[in-house]
């Protein structure tokens, strides 16, 4: 099958070509660096299917293009999937498929780095050591041992992160809809996210952007957080309204800020900006705490999940051609 692969850097040519290699040359895969938006879907021309990552744009313009250039699949390199419309994509006949479960590790171990960067003020150690400043002042950290750590989504993720927050001998307790046995068995325990709030030192976003998320933490959740809560984002940006975060950082109600994502990453994340001015002011105000620690989305960057993610679209693309059913397929009826 013939594949537009958009967004690609080095390490996604290098990964995917690996496995398409494991599975015996089985595509033509066109590796693109632009970004799929409106203007680039004709780069796209002459293939299937495409292949996408978190900050293409697959709204239904570009959807509605991409049909008319006679693509029938779109493979996202990503578990989130909720910058699909799906609704475009089921009425243009397109399939849309994603990779599910690539090592949860990688993203469950970055969250539990930046609480332990932002807590220890790792980031700003480095810097200091590095000028021969060795004063420990403002430096000063709290034991996590003993700590109440609150995970909102204990999917694959989540789960992984309570597994590593318990070893550190947090209390850890939770909210889902469908809460995890494996969980439950450890000890962590389910809340209505009310009730978990109030009563987090530290608390992890592990869920998907839907509906009914969007904008979960705003200022009526910030209220009910314990002052000088330790927040930590590394699922979808708008899980946030960053406006309100940014009020809480000035009130000192928000004492860390850990984030891997961001409400309006895709101008910003997976680019070498450093030549250039930053135009969103509310990122700008964002890096002028010292307490916020931001990754330009890594959380999934480990060689383990790399590869996962390569063979899984590999597979998807493989399974779509041959009509096999073991296809990721996205259910067109999910809430994204
Ligand atoms: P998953 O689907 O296994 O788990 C999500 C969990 O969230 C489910 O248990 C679900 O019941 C729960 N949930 C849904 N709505 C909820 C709500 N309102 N409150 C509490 N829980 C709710 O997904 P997985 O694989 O664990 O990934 C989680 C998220 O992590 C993804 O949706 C994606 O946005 C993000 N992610 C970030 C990456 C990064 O590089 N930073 C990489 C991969 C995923």
């Amino acid at each position: 099958m013939r594949v537009a692969v958009f967004s690609t850097k080095p390490y996604d040519i290098e990964s995917l070509s690996a496995a398409d290699e494991r599975a015996g040359h089985a595509h033509d895969l066109v590796f693109l660096e632009a970004r799929l938006t409106k203007e680039t879907v004709p780069l796209a021309a002459g293939c299937d299917a495409v292949c996408a990552f978190v900050n293409d744009d697959l709204s239904a313009p570009v959807l509605d293009g991409l049909h008319a250039a006679g693509v029938q699949l779109v493979a996202l390199r990503s578990a989130g999937f909720n910058h699909v419309d799906l609704g475009t994509a089921a009425r243009l006949g397109i399939t849309v498929a994603r990779v599910p479960g690539y090592s949860p590790h990688a993203v469950a171990e970055h969250a539990a780095g930046l609480i332990l960067a932002l807590n220890r003020k790792i980031h700003r150690a480095y810097t200091r050591v590095r000028e021969n400043n060795f004063a420990l002042t403002g430096l000063l950290g709290f034991d996590l041992h003993g700590r109440t750590v609150g995970v909102v989504g204990t999917g694959r993720i989540g789960a992984v992160f309570a597994r590593i927050m318990i070893g550190f001998g947090c209390r850890v307790v939770a909210t889902d809809p469908y809460p995890d046995d494996g969980c439950q068995r450890l000890g962590v325990e389910y809340l209505e996210l009310d009730d978990l709030l109030p009563q987090a030192d530290i608390i992890s976003l592990h869920c998907p952007l839907t509906p009914e998320t969007y904008h979960l933490i705003d200022r009526a959740a910030l209220a009910r957080m314990r002052p000088g809560v330790m927040l930590i984002n590394t699922s979808r940006g708008a899980l946030i309204d960053t406006a309100a975060v940014i009020e809480g950082l000035k009130r000192g109600a928000i004492g860390y800020l850990g984030l891997d994502v961001y409400e309006e990453e895709a101008d910003l994340f997976f680019e070498d900006l450093s030549d250039q001015v930053v135009r969103d002011d509310v990122f700008a105000r964002l890096l002028t705490f010292h307490n916020v620690l931001i990754t330009g989305h890594q959380g999934f960057f480990t060689t383990e999940a790399l590869t996962d993610i390569a063979d899984t679209t590999i597979r998807n693309l493989s399974a779509f051609e041959r009509n096999e059913d073991h296809l990721h397929r996205v259910d067109p009826s999910s809430r994204t």
